[in-house]
């Protein structure tokens, strides 16, 4: 199948890209570079051996995403492009309304234009704000997200919900992920924050790197085992299998359907800095600080409906992830080059 990333250089998109490569599909990437680079699209092929065509294009020109809409004819999109900072989308609400929802209806306005009718798109279990209870299946009530950046996504798949209704020919899969971490085994693809990095293993491998002085642990006075909080954290190339299941899966399907991704396990934060001790034989330094704010005690997913109807389960364990974080930032220290 062809199918087109939007985000597609991004961390997640670079890595479905080889997934879907890999197993025989055309790919196009289409992204503005604004959180990632176009050396992505050489290691991509280097990891692969195949090309993927790639556009920089923004998402917010509807001209501009309508003509490349048209020129690739592919069968399917998958939506990555997106803003997806927490903090940064407090500090700055309209400029996340503005990106994530702008490209998003753009999207959905080229897909009705040149009649396409398979969506992916990708949500975040932050929709499910504070969970009743844990683990998280796709009925739990997705009410309200703690951030402007978690409600663009509750919004999108409010939009997106309304126009499978009205359009019943379309074929959407929701993907709400959990903690998506690691990196391509090769150590040629990874994730390259841009300054600080928000989240948990991004910054320990900064601190193992030397590019940090210590991991600052946002607090230890949750109800949990350890009182640090738990999370589902999914190897990135299990994440990028479950895209090429929902694909399969909307060859079949009709309307909208929404999925967890996530492995149905939860870590610790501290058990996920032990382990990346363990499995590399490197010395964390960190402090305890104070609570982030918005963040939930325990977070992890029921993998049930996914492994029933996609056909999918993650395979990789914390161990993986870490060893494979670790070999991409060794690898490349300051990331991708600049474009
Ligand atoms: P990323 O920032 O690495 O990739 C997103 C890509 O979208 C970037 O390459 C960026 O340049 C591009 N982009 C942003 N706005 C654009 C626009 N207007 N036009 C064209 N391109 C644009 O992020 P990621 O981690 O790969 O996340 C991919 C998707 O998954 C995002 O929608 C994100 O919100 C969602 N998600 C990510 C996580 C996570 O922890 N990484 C968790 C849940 C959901
Ligand atoms: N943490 C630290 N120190 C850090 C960074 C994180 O202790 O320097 C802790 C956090 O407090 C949290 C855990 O590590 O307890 C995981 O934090 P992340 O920021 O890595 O992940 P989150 O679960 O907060 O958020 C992630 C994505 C969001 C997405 C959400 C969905 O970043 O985009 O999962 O569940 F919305």
């Amino acid at each position: 199948m062809k199918v087109l990333l939007t985000g597609g250089t991004g961390y997640i998109g670079s890595h479905t890209a080889v997934a879907l490569l890999e197993a025989g599909h055309e790919v196009l990437l289409a992204d503005n570079l604004s959180n990632s680079k176009a050396e992505v699209v050489a290691r991509i092929k280097a990891v692969t051996g195949r090309q993927a065509e790639f556009h920089q294009v923004d998402l917010c020109n509807y001209d501009d995403l309508l003509a490349l809409f048209k020129r690739a004819g592919a069968e399917a999109v998958i939506h990555f492009a997106g803003f997806k900072a927490v903090g940064e989308s407090v500090a700055e609400p309209l400029r996340y309304y503005q990106n994530n929802l702008v490209s998003s209806m753009n999207l959905c306005r080229a897909l009705l234009a040149t009649g396409m009718d398979k969506l992916v798109f990708s949500s975040s279990a932050t929709v499910y704000g504070e969970p009743e209870s844990v683990p998280i299946s796709e009925t739990a009530p997705a009410l309200d997200a703690s951030s402007p950046y978690g409600r663009t996504k509750l919004f999108i798949e409010r939009i997106l919900e309304d126009l499978a209704r009205a359009k019943p020919a379309l074929k959407v899969a929701l993907l709400r992920y959990f903690n998506p971490a690691g990196a391509h085994a090769s150590g040629m693809l990874g994730e390259d924050p841009r300054g600080v990095p928000n989240n948990l293993l991004p910054y320990v491998c900064q601190v193992a790197v030397g590019r940090r002085e210590r991991l600052t642990i946002f607090g230890d006075d949750y109800p949990t085992r350890d009182g640090t909080c738990i999370r589902d954290y999914i190897h990135v190339m299990d994440l990028a299998a479950g895209h090429e299941a929902a694909l399969d899966y909307l060859q079949g399907a009709k309307g909208l359907e929404v999925f967890n991704l996530g492995t149905g396990e939860g870590h610790t934060v501290l058990e996920l800095v032990k382990t990346f001790e363990e499995a590399n034989q490197v010395v964390i330094s960190r402090e305890l600080g104070a609570r982030r704010p918005g963040d939930v005690p325990a977070s992890y997913t029921d993998p049930a409906k996914a492994r029933q109807a996609l056909k999918w389960r993650a395979e990789r364990s914390l161990t993986d992830i870490c060893q494979d974080a670790w070999r991409w930032q060794r690898q490349n220290p300051e990331g991708y080059k600049d474009s």
